[in-house]
């Protein structure tokens, strides 16, 4: 028999509380979440043309089209977000900004995510975190779903930025999983993508799927109770 899934408890805080969802948006998920296929929403926090980070996307993609069933790619490009501004908000009977808005849609239709984002400076790519704060606006869109990070950065592998991803994950509901770790030394000691950045290593293709696999039995867990993740195979 399943586990029923346990019934959040959000705070009435809105301030203090972007974990709150509002009723239909919570039905609707919880509707589409009982499908077969998964969908991830994938970002990447690179908006360069040939960035590594969205190769490694478009490798996650194809895998998934390929050979691990139940889940499907949603590459949602954050490029055309503005900056964060709440003055945006409220304009002309629109919440947010259009675009703001098909992102948050995105995002809040997804079963579960993979970030993919080089480290700038030690910490978070700032187009990822204008990305993760605008859906953290109320009702925030990120809440009760799996997510998994990798990173294609520099020699550190961007190990500095996949942890402050997850402090910020803690406060917008997200949960991680914890292994495998994806930190990909993009360039180091030669190079894993192409001019196009289109990754080429086999090594971090096969760290990608094992990724993958860990996030769908994750998010089957946290949808339906360990049971369901027992019996995709991939409940250790
Ligand atoms: C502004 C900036 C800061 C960076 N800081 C770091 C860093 O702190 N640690 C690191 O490992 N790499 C750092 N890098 C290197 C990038 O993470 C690396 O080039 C990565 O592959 C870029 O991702 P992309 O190919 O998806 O654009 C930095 C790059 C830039 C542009």
């Amino acid at each position: 028999s399943r586990t029923a899934r346990p019934t959040l408890q959000f705070s009435e805080n809105q301030e203090t509380s972007p974990a709150r969802m509002d009723g239909s948006s919570a039905e609707v998920a919880k509707v589409k979440r009982a499908k077969t296929v998964l969908t991830v929403a994938a970002i990447s926090g690179s908006l360069r043309r040939a960035s590594a980070n969205a190769g490694l996307i478009r490798a996650a993609a194809k895998m998934c089209e390929e050979s691990i069933p139940g889940l499907q790619i949603d590459h949602v490009d954050i490029s055309d977000l503005p900056l964060l501004n709440t003055d945006l908000e409220d304009v002309d009977g629109n919440a947010f900004p259009a675009a703001v808005e098909e992102f948050r849609d995105r995002v809040r239709g997804a079963d579960c995510f993979l970030f993919a984002s080089p480290e700038y400076n030690y910490s978070i790519s700032g187009p990822l975190k204008n990305a993760l704060d605008w859906g953290s606006r109320p009702p925030n869109v990120w809440a009760d779903r799996a997510g998994a990070i990798v990173s294609a950065s520099g020699k550190s592998g961007g190990k500095r930025s996949a942890y402050h991803i997850r402090q910020v994950g803690v406060f917008l509901d997200i949960h991680f999983i914890n292994k495998p770790e994806g930190f990909v030394s993009a360039h180091h000691p030669q190079s894993k993508f192409n001019g196009d950045g289109n990754l080429i290593d086999p090594e971090t293709g096969e760290l990608l799927r094992k990724i993958l696999l860990s996030l769908r039995a994750f998010a089957l867990r946290l949808i339906h109770g360990n049971d369901s993740a027992a019996n995709s195979g991939q409940g250790s």
